[in-house]
């Protein structure tokens, strides 16, 4: 149940001489917010806020961030603790229930990740009719969509069996990211071991081979698990917002994630893991001249910006960048590995904090600035690193169909627009008509 977070203190709007009070709400930790729900119906007007830069889409309970501070809470508890002290299992539990599971809950929903690895053999022939180079995102979003056509029943009344949901597509998203891959590689499918954790089941799936048994080192699980928590919620972004507006018309969870996985797929958005790499990559092939790159993103006449930095809400560092920096030096140390891709970023980030036009603008690196080269380092390749992104994000896009399905102020997202098209003409039949 959302509460309402009325302060009892107005904003007063004059338009045309009349006043028009509107109520202010506040949120958990002080964010003030002018209701604007009777606004049209009390003066006519509506608001305009391209890209929603100041428009809260709802009220809700999973994710605190502050931008200015660069403070990023799940359900009250910080990244940092969690992304230290939890498995991404235990993160996923706490995003879609609101609590941390007890030992119990945590064995209970571990068994149900298990007994819900598998994907149903007819499905895994759909792997064998897409071409072999198919995008991995729109193999992921096409196959989570077609979970409905194999589990019609969670279609009709979900939040009976949302944990049944949650666990089924928790744990097939995965199979499906591991067997696109396997199958993209043109290698037998390795099926999910019931004695292997959430992560390291995933790294089995995708690596493992009848010639070659791949060894799950215990210092990748430790990485995988802090990326995947650290990318599992971030409060209204561009692909939670599309989940809560397709969810909004009461379409089903595995559809709704679907369009979610879609939204993600934007280099503007959950593309850009993949789009660093691919920068540092052409700067290291270029000779490794990366300040011919931070002077091309300044160049306001060249459309090139430096991928994995800036963000819509924060305004100095992401807390989670500075985290996955972090997992990146100790993961690439224990593995004995070394990056030139990781010089480059850690260059870049150097002269970039230092530079007027970033520091004027408040670019600072981001989740997707440094997670590339986690999975470089792993083996996955680049056109996978959104896929890695959304196993993270899933639990988040399902807390917030969730918490949209069950608000009980739940009306279908339809926002309005300001017309500035053509006024009333008279039609022109076919015969009458020249090209513009
Ligand atoms: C994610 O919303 C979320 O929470 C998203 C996310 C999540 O967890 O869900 O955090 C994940 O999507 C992270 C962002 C990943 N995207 C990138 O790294 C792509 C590169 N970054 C940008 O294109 C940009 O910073 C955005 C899209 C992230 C934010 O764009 P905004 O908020 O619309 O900012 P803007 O485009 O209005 O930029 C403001 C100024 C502009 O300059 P001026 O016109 O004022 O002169 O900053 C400049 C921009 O040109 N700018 C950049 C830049 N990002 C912004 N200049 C160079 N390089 C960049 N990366």
């Amino acid at each position: 149940m959302l509460t309402n977070s009325f302060t009892g203190e107005t904003a007063e709007l004059i338009i045309d001489g009349k006043g028009y009070r509107l109520p202010i709400i506040m949120g958990t930790e002080g964010e003030r917010a002018i209701d604007i729900r009777l606004l049209r119906a009390q003066s006519g007007y509506v608001t305009l806020d391209s890209g929603y830069m100041n428009t809260g889409s709802c009220l809700s309970e999973i994710t605190y961030l502050d931008g200015e501070k660069g403070i990023l809470q799940y359900r009250g508890y910080s990244v940092e603790d969690l992304a230290e002290q939890c498995s991404f299992v235990e993160v996923a539990y706490l995003l879609v229930n609101g609590s941390l599971p007890t030992r119990d809950e945590l064995k209970n929903f571990s068994h149900m990740l298990g007994k819900y690895a598998l994907l149903h053999e007819d499905m895994v022939h759909f792997f064998d009719r897409f071409p072999p180079n198919a995008p991995p995102m729109s193999i992921l979003s096409s196959m989570v969509n077609s979970l409905c056509t194999f589990y019609p029943e969670m279609v009709n009344n979900p939040l009976e069996k949302i944990d049944k949901m949650t666990a089924r597509l928790i744990s097939k998203v995965r199979t499906v990211a591991a067997f696109s891959y396997k199958k993209s590689m043109g290698h037998p499918l390795v099926y999910p071991r019931h004695d292997l954790s959430y992560c390291a089941n995933f790294l089995n799936m995708m690596f493992d081979s009848p010639v070659n048994p791949y060894e799950v080192r215990e210092e990748v699980v430790r990485a995988l698990n802090k990326l995947l928590i650290l990318h599992g919620d971030h409060e209204q972004n561009c692909s939670t917002s599309t989940v809560r507006l397709v969810g909004s018309a009461r379409v089903n969870l595995y559809a709704s994630i679907s369009a979610g996985i879609s939204a993600l797929w934007g280099p503007m958005h959950g593309g850009a893991n993949q789009a660093v790499v691919e920068m540092l990559e052409e700067i290291y092939l270029n000779g490794g001249d990366y300040k011919r790159y931070i002077e091309r993103a300044k160049d306001s006449k060249d459309p090139f910006r430096l991928s994995g930095f800036g963000h819509r809400v924060y305004k100095t560092f992401d807390p989670r960048s500075k985290i996955i920096k972090q997992v990146c030096d100790e993961m690439l140390n224990a593995l004995k590995l070394s990056d030139p891709l990781l010089d480059i970023a850690k260059e870049i980030e150097r002269v970039v904090l230092k530079d007027e036009y970033f520091i004027e603008r408040h670019l600072y690196p981001n989740v997707d600035f440094y997670s590339g080269i986690i999975y470089r380092a792993i083996g996955i390749p680049k056109n996978m690193y959104t896929v890695m992104f959304a196993l993270g994000r899933l639990p988040g896009w399902i807390a917030h169909w969730k918490e949209m399905w069950d608000d009980p102020n739940w009306r279908i997202g339809r926002p309005r627009q300001i017309y500035t098209g053509p006024k009333l003409r008279p039609f022109v039949p076919i015969d009458q008509r020249s090209s513009a």
